[in-house]
């Protein structure tokens, strides 16, 4: 990914997104000066991923100190980002972040704190999703070391098994992160180290973020194809997926997983026919605070993304995958079982 193409870059004393409401038709960048405009930002979805909204978040709140920095504007401005989106947690570890970081402060000196810690979450983000690349690129390293074991390879019909075929769903790439995406990171190490690897990418409906991984694909040469969300079950019965890697929003402590809607069928078909599911985020996605999936908020959004004001909607963006139907969970500190996940504990 090129400089010129980045989610989210400080420009003296703003911040610029790409928008990703105009993509993958147009790019075009929006310059976002205030509080109002990074809480519309991220409700309106022009920045999305939950990372990016956690990033996003933190220089929202330092956009919102500029001008003020006492307790009463503090709260007003973590209260405005906290009640854009409920569901990913990295919006929400990244503002109580920002208020540990800056409350014990005389209000003078937050708004230069606030740059900084900013500036150290989005740094760390990129980190983070770098490490998960490569501890993700290991296992498909091992199903390709499988696939080529296995008597006829290269030969069937249905599967090209010389090469690894990953599904994903929504968009958990670059787009959805400060930098190298979660469930999209392992196949950018696998282009890297030359690993033969093809995506299913599932449309993801209402709101298409498929489009979107598609588009990062595209960016970046790694072949790909875009399926309807329903095909998904038709493929892994068919032999024609070896993985499926999907980001996520909110993990509780038990596993459970909340990620786009959709994610939750495809755990099932999964399982169903014996293909891996793995789940890839960063510790800033994990909830210890949240003990099972029945206790993660889900957004409800507007009826109109999928209806368009004709009939009764209902519309939530997320579903929750309980912990039983993951293989492993990828983050920045290696690949663990869901039940293992209080090793991560900090
Ligand atoms: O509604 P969105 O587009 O913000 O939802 C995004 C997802 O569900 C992603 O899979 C998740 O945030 C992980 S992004 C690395």
């Amino acid at each position: 990914m090129s400089e010129a193409l980045a989610t989210l870059r400080e420009d003296e004393g703003a911040v610029v997104i790409l928008d990703q409401t105009r993509l993958p038709g147009a790019r075009q960048f929006c310059r976002l000066s205030t509080l109002e405009q990074a809480a519309e930002a991220i409700r309106v979805m022009r920045v999305r991923g939950a990372p990016l909204i956690g990033a996003t978040a933190a220089y929202g709140v330092a956009l919102g100190l500029a001008e003020e920095g006492g307790d009463t504007r503090l709260d007003h401005v973590l209260a405005t980002l906290g009640a854009t989106r409920p569901t990913a947690v990295n919006l929400h570890w990244a503002l109580d972040r920002m208020a540990a970081v800056l409350r014990p402060l005389p209000a003078a000196s937050r708004r230069a704190v606030a740059w900084t810690e900013a500036r150290a979450i989005a740094a760390e983000d990129a980190a983070a999703n770098g490490a998960i690349g490569v501890h993700g690129l290991a296992l498909l390293q091992e199903i390709h070391a499988r696939n080529l074991a296995l008597p006829g390879a290269g030969h069937s019909p249905t599967h090209d098994i010389d090469c690894v075929n990953v599904m994903t769903h929504c968009n958990a790439g670059w787009l959805a992160t400060v930098a190298h995406g979660t469930a999209l990171a392992p196949v950018y190490a696998a282009r890297e180290a030359g690993l033969p690897l093809h995506v299913w990418v599932s449309e993801t409906r209402p709101r298409n973020q498929g489009l979107l991984t598609a588009w990062e694909l595209d960016q970046a040469g790694a072949p790909h194809t875009v399926i309807a969300d329903n095909a998904a079950g038709l493929l892994l019965m068919q032999g024609r997926v070896d993985c499926v890697i999907v980001g996520a929003d909110r993990i509780a402590a038990n596993g459970d997983t909340a990620n786009k809607v959709g994610t939750y069928l495809k755990a099932l078909a999964a399982r169903a026919h014996g293909v891996p599911f793995y789940v890839a985020a960063p510790l800033s996605t994990i909830d210890f605070a949240c003990f099972t999936g029945g206790d993660i908020p889900i957004e409800e959004r507007d009826g109109n993304e999928l209806g368009h004001g004709l009939v009764p909607v209902a519309n939530p963006a997320f579903d929750v995958t309980p912990a039983a139907l993951i293989t492993a969970i990828i983050t920045e500190r290696g690949v663990c079982r869901p039940d293992q996940l209080a090793s991560l504990q900090p």
